[in-house]
């Protein structure tokens, strides 16, 4: 696998996770592509729900989409979104990227325009709790 991941393949993907997120009462869709250890695209959208609590985030799908596509790590994920400000993942979405990647793995902010920021890992969730924490 190469080292600087094909960005534009995984910003299709994410366009096209985004578009057939389910998002009706928020209205605000979300999708998501991760670049796996394996060399696959995994994508996932928002999938809101009546019960409005547990309506699940894009990145959330992404990364079910990944371990059952038999993947373990995160090489690289674009989140897209609309509107001006960076759709960056929520609190929760880092914690559950950070379980299966590594501090400098990067996280691609995308709107339509394409991708308009690039973070990594660590920035986004710095002195992170993860596996290594619990007593093996
Ligand atoms: N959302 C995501 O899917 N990912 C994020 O990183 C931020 C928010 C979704 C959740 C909800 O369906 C909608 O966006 C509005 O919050």
């Amino acid at each position: 696998m190469s080292a600087e991941p094909d960005l534009d393949a995984l910003f299709a993907a994410a366009l096209a996770a985004q578009q057939k997120a389910y998002a009706p009462y928020s209205r605000f869709k979300v999708g998501a592509a991760i670049l796996a250890d394996d060399g696959k695209v995994y994508p996932g959208c928002n999938v809101e729900n009546a019960a409005y609590p547990v309506g699940a985030c894009a990145e959330a799908g992404a990364i079910s989409a990944m371990i059952a596509g038999g993947a373990g790590a995160i090489r690289a994920i674009v989140v897209i979104g609309d509107g001006a400000e960076l759709v960056t993942p929520c609190g929760a979405c880092r914690q559950r990227i950070r379980e299966f990647a590594a501090p400098e793995t990067p996280i691609l902010i995308a709107g339509p325009d394409g991708i308009r920021a690039r973070f990594s890992l660590a920035e986004l969730l710095p002195a992170s709790f993860g596996p290594a924490n619990l007593p093996k």
